[in-house]
């Protein structure tokens, strides 16, 4: 039996607009992936601000080699468990690979995702064009977005692997373009991985937005990783902007804890997780 939500302390519902605000009073945001609605309760127990249902499931959940076959069912399947774990997390459902390929489509996969995977906000890769268009079209119907530039990794093959990005002085400036067209097309907050730390606090600095870190250094408004990484369960070699957060604690809800409160002092990422 998971812990339920309501067994969890009251507090208010953290809304996109407070997340605004947040950055304007500089205070961090805190964020962890999340895929059902156990650990959902343990995130909503340790006062994370955002529950990203992220694509990731793909490689954590399903074991795929990366994200492009997640379905849009299956990010409504998903979603919808972790909602029912949480009150005042507020929820982020990614889009997934093709889902957003055009406004039609956009609209009508963010759609579901908010009625029937009880998200708060969808999120998207790329800040090209045809993603700012995406954007534009879901922002005037009131339906807030999450841009991510940097590592997309739903792009992995076009970019030849899972690798940092925006390290040239020409690529830094693209990303910045970028950040400020997602901006301008309606987008409430930004995911910014694998992207070196200096440029990371720049654009954190240039738009109004908050942005939300991975692999992206500690000047960011907020954190996120992906929830096994940080629980050290992943198989594999641990990616170096992660932390294994459950080492040396006894409990999954000791080891969010901690990385909230990291997060919130601005103790993580420490100098041994930043990336370049
Ligand atoms: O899919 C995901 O988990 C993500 C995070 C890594 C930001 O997009």
């Amino acid at each position: 039996m998971y812990v339920q939500a309501a067994d969890a302390p009251k507090r208010k519902p953290v809304t996109v607009p407070a997340l605004r605000e947040m950055k304007v009073r500089g205070e961090k945001i805190v964020a962890l992936t999340c895929y059902d609605a156990s650990f959902a309760a343990h995130l909503e127990a340790a006062g994370v601000d955002i529950a990203l249902v992220g694509d990731s499931l793909g490689m954590v959940v399903q074991g795929r080699a990366s994200t492009l076959p997640v379905t849009l069912d299956e990010m409504v399947y998903h979603s919808a468990a972790v909602a029912r774990g949480l009150s005042a997390t507020l929820l982020i459902a990614d889009l997934p690979f093709m889902s957003y390929r055009d406004v039609p489509h956009a609209l009508a996969s963010s759609a579901r995702l908010l009625a029937e995977g009880g998200a708060a906000m969808v999120k998207l890769e790329g800040g090209t064009d045809w993603a700012c268009e995406a954007i534009a079209a879901l922002s005037v119907r009131d339906v807030p977005v999450c841009a991510h530039l940097g590592l997309t990794p739903q792009s992995v093959h076009k970019l030849g692997g899972y690798r940092m990005q925006g390290k040239s002085a020409d690529a830094a400036t693209h990303l910045r373009e970028q950040a400020r067209a997602v901006t301008q097309a309606g987008a409430e907050l930004l995911v910014l991985e694998s992207v070196p730390q200096a440029l990371a606090a720049q654009i954190t600095k240039e738009i109004p937005i908050p942005t939300i870190g991975i692999g992206a250094g500690r000047e960011c408004d907020g954190q996120v990783l992906v929830l096994y990484d940080m629980l050290g369960i992943t198989p594999g070699r641990r990616p170096k902007f992660s932390k294994d957060f459950l080492g040396g604690r006894d409990s999954v809800p000791a080891a969010i804890a901690a990385y909230a409160a990291d997060v919130r002092a601005g103790n993580f990422p420490a100098d041994e997780n930043i990336l370049g």
